[in-house]
Parts: C-alpha cells; sequence; structure tokens
C-alpha cells in the first residue's frame, strides 16, 4: 500500500511538480489529490497533466474559514488522505483542520524558521540583511510557521542581493527538500520525539517499514 499524499496549492506549483517529477508512484507515494484555494493556481494544471483528481476551494464560496476548511478535510478524508502537504498554500488553515490532520500535515517554507515566518520570507531575510537564508519543512501546528521542524537547508546569499537570483536559488533547494521530506515519512523515518514535541528524529535508514512501489 501506497502512502496517500495529497497537495495543497494556490500557485504555480513548482514544488507539486517536483514532487510528481521525482516520487509520484515510486518510494510508496501516491500523488493522489490536490486541492487549491483558488481556480488560478497554475499548479492545477499540472496535476490535471498527471491525471490526479483536483478540486478548488475558494474561501468566498463559503460562509467562512471554519466552513471552508472542513469541506476542505472532508473532501480529504474521502480520499483517505495519510499526508497533506502544503506546497505553497498562501492562507492560514482553520485550527480544526490542522487539528484533525495533526502530525500528518507538513509545509515548506522558504526560510530558515524561527526565522521570516508568514509572508514575504525571502524579501524579509534580504531586508533584515542576513549572509545566510534557506528553506525549512515543519510539521503544520496551530501557529504560522511554527511546528515541529523536520528538515532546514541553508545557503549563503550572495551580495548582489537580486530577488530573482535568490528566489531561484529557494526554489532549486525547496524542490530537493521537500520530496526528500515526503520520501522520509513515507518510509516510516520521521519520529516526533516522545519527551521533547518539539524535537524531530529523523532516521535516514528507516525503520524497514518502506511502502513498496506502486
Ligand atoms: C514556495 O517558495 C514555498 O516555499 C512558499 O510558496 C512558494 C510556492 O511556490 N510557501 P510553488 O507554487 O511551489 O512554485
Amino acid at each position: 500500500m501506497s502512502l496517500r499524499v495529497a497537495v495543497l496549492i494556490s500557485g504555480a506549483g513548482t514544488n507539486l511538480q517536483a514532487l510528481l517529477d521525482t516520487v509520484h508512484r515510486k518510494h510508496g507515494i501516491e500523488i493522489a489529490a490536490v486541492a487549491s484555494s483558488t481556480p488560478t493556481a497554475g499548479g492545477l494544471a499540472r496535476a490535471e497533466r498527471a491525471g490526479i483528481e483536483t478540486a478548488v476551494f475558494p474561501i468566498v464560496d463559503q460562509r467562512d474559514r471554519a466552513a471552508r476548511d472542513h469541506a476542505l478535510g472532508d473532501w480529504l478524508e474521502q480520499r483517505s488522505i495519510e499526508l497533506v502537504v502544503l506546497a505553497g498554500f498562501m492562507e492560514l488553515l482553520d485550527p480544526g483542520l490542522v487539528r484533525r490532520f495533526a502530525g500528518r500535515m507538513i509545509n515548506i517554507h522558504p526560510a530558515l524558521l524561527p526565522a521570516f515566518p508568514g509572508v514575504r520570507a525571502i524579501e524579509q531575510a534580504l531586508d533584515y540583511g542576513v549572509k545566510v537564508t534557506g528553506v525549512t519543512v515543519h510539521f503544520v501546528d496551530e501557529g504560522i510557521d511554527t511546528g515541529p521542524i523536520i528538515l532546514q537547508e541553508c545557503f549563503e546569499l550572495p551580495y548582489s542581493r537580486d530577488i530573482g537570483e535568490i528566489e531561484q536559488r529557494v526554489h532549486a533547494v525547496e524542490h530537493r527538500l521537500l520530496p526528500r521530506a515526503v520520501r522520509l515519512i513515507a518510509q516510516g523515518s520521521v519520529r516526533i520525539d516522545e519527551r521533547n514535541p518539539r524535537l524531530v528524529h529523523i532516521d535516514e535508514r528507516g525503520d524497514g517499514g518502506e511502502r513498496g512501489d506502486v
């Protein structure tokens, strides 16, 4: 049995594409569903090209965020989703949905958390003048980019400070780090410490529980 993964997007979906290219239907992983907060997300076409079921959950169609996220949670559960990946999902999630998928929802953030959480993280890092930045993959909790950290990778910022160039560097790291995190979770190598729930253990060799290829 493969790990059934849903990817939530709002934009271009280059991280979704990286997952499709590197882990979908490999390593015991099935990207089974893609949901977007907006019908204009470019990532929807990427999912459709890969033959993956998609849905759009615009907040304006619902009474409020809680109602939208309740519907989204039902949609995910009806598809037996075991892991939810936020890959450029640009809206806050209702705490009810986060609790429903506690320990089963991860996010990619374009900075070294806890520095520069929230929106415009790359710009925040540049404005601050940091010399090193990077990418974080973390579990989602009820705060903004505050959940336990699974993986991080850093790099030095060039003096040119050209935002386009730095975005490209960030994306290149993201496209490697997010698939790696999903692979590690699928093979049972990621575990939150029982005594310190901030601490995530990674056992690269897994526990022998890697799921077979589909
Ligand atoms: C990524 O930089 C991600 O870290 C951030 O939003 C961006 C999404 O890019 N949360 P894409 O839609 O995957 O191309």
